[in-house]
């Protein structure tokens, strides 16, 4: 039987997803991105070689592998043509593996101009997007104005669906932002490209996927972002504009939710977020600065700094429920080496009262203090070390924990960037 396992981010993005999806995709004959778009940056590291990914699923590097772009994935031409550019210098022929759904909205020069207005007008209420259009884009998608995949197939009725939505948008821009307006040509040029580039890898993806599952492949869904980005469950407004929650694979994709089998959620062994927005155990101290330095945390996708702090165990313990996570996959838990001790939050404390569940509402979470429990470092590397066994006492009591605190196994340990230096603790036959 096919074997069907979601691989998401349990906590605000950048958790090691490209990695793990890059690991267990040898075992797999599709891959699927289903929502987000160019604002994921997706790192691999292969003996050595980084590759960071951005809108093509972290399965490309594979042979004899579908990559997928859902319906739910915002697709900006632009980048999709430079991503699969760059992929053809390294040597890796992207568009022979690409499939592209032609009802995926596309994110074009007017929605990175809104993102860029609308964030340079909330001034410190921003909520500090990647400025990519991935907001304004999803917008245009709920309003029922948005020019999709399917749209560059016919130049004409491009052309006139983009006029209105020029139109609008840039009323908004020069009326309401006080910005300059977006101009057809440039849109209309790059429509063009990417309707001669693309044509043939425009697909009906349900279909796709439906008979992928029918001939017993194995199909992998890769998240993007992580939970506490999604737009429903997440700690809005500062939140992405997707569901980046499991339940979003049924929609993005088109993969009926009943032959899901394995949801897997993979968390950092500590806590990072970037852009705005409440995170109460960010550490703003020297310890904050370590974990930032030797995880070098740094967006893959904005270069910005990542706010590092201990690991969150009531965020995380939410967002095991909302994926029904069959097991964690934990990463970059060799950062920790070296720390005399290691604190794990295991409930929130406001004026009022004691918090054992993430707040739904973001500014009670403001007002959260984290309640630690600390544990014993480990004095040695981890760095590398690819079996259970092999890890130090205080690091395997410290993963035990973790898992106990979420309610959710530990299928997977990553000690470091490199797809081989992991852990496996499930059976991928
Ligand atoms: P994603 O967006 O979830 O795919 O994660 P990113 O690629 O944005 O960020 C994760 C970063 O951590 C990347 O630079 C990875 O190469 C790196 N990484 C992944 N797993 C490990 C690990 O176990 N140890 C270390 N040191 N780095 C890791
Ligand atoms: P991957 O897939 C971390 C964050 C932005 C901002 C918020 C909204 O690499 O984990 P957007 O541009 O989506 O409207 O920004 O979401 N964000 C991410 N943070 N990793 C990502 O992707 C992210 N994609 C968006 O920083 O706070
Ligand atoms: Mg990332």
């Amino acid at each position: 039987m096919a074997r069907t396992m979601v691989i998401l981010g349990g906590q605000w993005g950048d958790e090691g997803k490209g990695k793990i999806v890059d690991l267990l995709t040898e075992k797999a004959q599709v891959v699927v991105r289903f929502q987000g778009g160019h604002n994921a940056g997706h790192t691999l590291v292969i003996d050595g070689k980084r590759h960071v990914l951005h809108l093509i699923p972290s399965g490309i590097l594979h042979e004899g592998v579908t990559c997928v772009l859902g319906q739910g994935v915002v697709i900006s031409p632009q980048a999709l043509m430079d991503e699969i550019d760059l992929l053809n210098q390294k040597g890796i022929s992207a568009l022979e593996k690409l499939k592209v759904s032609s009802a995926a909205v596309l994110v074009l020069p007017y929605h990175v101009a809104l993102d860029k207005a609308r964030e340079q007008a909330q001034g410190d209420k921003a909520v500090g997007t990647t400025c990519r259009g991935i907001g304004p884009a999803y917008e245009d998608k709920v309003a029922r104005r948005a020019l999709r995949v399917v749209d560059l197939l016919t130049p004409s009725l491009f052309e006139q669906k983009l006029e209105k939505n020029l139109e609008f948008h840039n009323f908004m821009l020069t009326q309401y932002y006080k910005v300059a307006p977006v101009s057809k040509e440039p849109i209309l040029e790059e429509a063009e490209r990417a309707r001669k580039y693309l044509s043939n890898v425009i697909t009906d993806v349900p279909a796709l996927l439906a008979t992928s599952y029918a001939q017993n492949q194995n199909i992998i869904f890769e998240g993007a972002q992580g939970a506490l980005l999604d737009v429903d469950h997440g700690t809005y407004p500062y939140v992405t504009s997707s569901n980046t929650t499991a339940g979003g694979v049924a929609t993005g994709s088109g993969f009926g939710p009943r032959y899901l089998q394995e949801i897997i959620g993979v968390t950092k062994a500590y806590c990072t977020r970037v852009g705005g927005g409440p995170f109460p155990t960010e550490l703003k101290d020297n310890i904050g600065k370590h974990l930032a330095e030797v995880g070098k945390e740094v967006g893959a996708t904005t270069g910005r700094p990542r706010r590092c702090g201990w690991f969150d165990a009531v965020a995380m313990r939410r967002s095991a429920q909302l994926n029904s996570m069959t097991w964690l996959a934990i990463t970059k838990l060799d950062v920790l080496d070296g720390l005399k001790e290691i604190k794990i939050c295991t409930g929130y404390r406001t004026p009022e009262k004691m918090w054992d569940n993430l707040p739904v509402d973001c500014e009670q979470l403001a007002l959260c203090e984290p309640i630690y429990e600390i544990w014993p470092g480990w004095q040695s590397s981890t760095q590398g070390i690819r079996t259970w066994g092999d890890l130090p006492k205080a690091a395997r009591n410290y993963l035990e924990r973790l898992a106990q605190l979420v309610g959710t196994p530990i299928g997977m340990v990553s000690t470091g960037a490199d797809r081989r230096d992991t852990i496996m603790l499930t059976s991928f036959e």
